[in-house]
């Protein structure tokens, strides 16, 4: 008997709630949110509320509600988004203290119910939470990711596809580096439908389209007012589960722990890696020229030295 996979989602707010809509949709398994005593009612209305629309769509996957951490025993996949977004004015940084309380809150119950689930970190400042909850954890690294880069390349791929005015589908791209306003986006390496990016829009639009995808978050900070971005962020989470559920071997880019890979040594940071059933099964190594090295050494010493502000 195939016994069906369990998706623990630890924060039931914005992005938990879409993170388990999108799991049931796409039928990964049952789900489980998980929230803080105060926001059991949270987790359960939205397993509630979510059960009642699997009639509609047919859908198997079961949903459940709790503030009891034991309710996630063996899961095999774990998304956290527990902790504060930003507010307008802030930067991710200005997270770092707040969140890490949480992270520290959170990963030892990880540890103790979930030791073997792929886990993906979405909390901000994220290279840093990643980091934590790693460290925190104890975990291999290949069970460790965090979720920044699928989110800024399909922020990246949009804004190409608009000025364009091409299928969305036919905008190839990638975003390297930390989660931050000084993150990479590699204009060297997109494409239009196999045409490089420089043939099909002038250096000014690029400019203003690399300028918008590094505040992406900022953008849509100052527009919802109250929290931040949840819609894109939850999708992208949950490609990256399914690559690891369905061994999809997808070569997506996200936060892993480098061990010499583009000389960085010892911490997490945005890079194109496969995700498969071993987890984080291969970090690849684009050949970067010097500006791109100088721009990802740029956002490497931003990430660093949120970490190392990090009272462990
Ligand atoms: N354990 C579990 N959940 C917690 C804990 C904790 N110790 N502390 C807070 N939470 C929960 C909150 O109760 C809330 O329901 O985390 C949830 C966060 O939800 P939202 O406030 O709606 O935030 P969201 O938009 O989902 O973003 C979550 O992801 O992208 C990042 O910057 C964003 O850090 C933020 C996180």
């Amino acid at each position: 008997m195939v016994k069906r996979k369990k998706i623990a989602l630890i924060g039931a707010g914005q992005i938990g709630g879409n993170l388990a809509l999108l799991a049931a949709q796409k039928q990964l398994g049952d789900v489980v949110l998980y929230d803080v005593e105060k926001a059991l009612g949270l987790a359960k209305g939205k397993a509630l509320d979510l059960n009642q629309l699997r009639a509609v769509d047919g859908l198997d996957s079961m949903l459940s509600g709790t503030s009891d951490f034991k309710d996630l025993e063996g899961a095999d996949v774990a998304i956290v988004t527990a902790g504060i977004p930003r507010k307008p004015g802030m930067s991710r940084e200005d997270l770092t203290e707040v969140n890490l309380g949480i992270v520290k809150d959170v990963a030892p119950k990880l540890k103790q119910y979930c030791p073997n689930a792929f886990s993906i970190v979405l909390t901000n400042p994220l290279d840093a939470m990643v980091h934590a909850l790693w460290k925190l954890t104890g975990f291999a690294k290949k069970q460790v990711v965090g979720m920044a880069g699928v989110l800024d390349t399909s922020r990246f791929r949009f804004f190409i596809s608009e000025a364009v005015g091409c299928s969305i589908e036919d905008v190839h791209a990638l975003v390297l580096g930390g989660h931050g306003d000084d993150m990479v986006p590699l204009v060297r390496q997109c494409s239009v439908g196999g045409i490089p990016l420089a043939e099909v829009l002038s250096p000014d639009k690029i400019d203003a389209i690399v300028k918008r995808t590094r505040e992406g978050g900022a953008e849509l900070v100052k527009l919802y007012q109250t929290g931040s971005a949840y819609f894109a962020p939850a999708a992208s989470a949950m490609q990256m589960a399914e690559s690891y559920l369905l061994d999809r071997k997808r070569v997506l880019p996200a936060a892993a722990l480098l061990e010499g890979e583009y000389g960085i040594q010892g911490y997490f940071i945005g890079v194109p890696v496969q995700i498969g059933a071993g987890g984080v099964e291969r970090v690849f190594e684009v050949k970067l020229n010097e500006d791109e090295r100088a721009m990802l050494e740029r956002s490497f010493i931003s990430v660093k030295k949120t970490v190392e502000t990090i009272r462990w």
